[in-house]
């Protein structure tokens, strides 16, 4: 389980509940894991997933255009690599349903997505808008 930390916030109330759920989300694939149900939340996390990205990336992108973000073109390109890995592990649980492989490879995609890009990369967006004070 991944728990919420204020060393993960950006100090964007919005954008810091969208990542609060995303955690949510993730855990619940765990648990759901844990207790051998981890084929049926895989669909909804991938599901899930799907339209978040789309809104939440939308709006993290709009808070660094307004802030003048530096490394904006960047930090775009990651957020469209990640689009790029959810739509693989939809086209695999179209393949192949929710098989084991596949629950392990999105666990681990979603883990890696919050430890380097939220802890890291979102961070320097969060530090920049706080230096600018843009984050309203
Ligand atoms: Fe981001």
């Amino acid at each position: 389980m991944i728990a919420w930390s204020e060393d993960l916030a950006l100090g964007v109330a919005a954008i810091d509940d969208q990542h609060k759920e995303l955690i949510r989300r993730f855990n619940a694939l765990l648990t759901a894991c844990n207790e051998g149900k981890g084929g049926d939340q895989l669909r909804a996390t991938l599901e899930f997933l799907k339209s978040y990205v789309v809104e939440h990336f939308r709006d993290e992108e709009q808070l660094q255009i307004r802030s003048g973000y530096p490394d904006y073109p960047g930090h775009l390109e990651k957020h469209r690599e990640f689009v790029g890995k959810l739509a693989t592990l939809r086209d695999q649980f179209d393949d192949e349903g929710a098989s084991l492989p596949l629950i392990i490879k999105t666990n681990s995609t979603l883990v890696d997505w919050l430890v380097t890009h939220i802890r890291r990369d979102d961070q320097k967006v969060g530090a920049h808008v706080r230096r600018c004070g843009t984050a309203a």
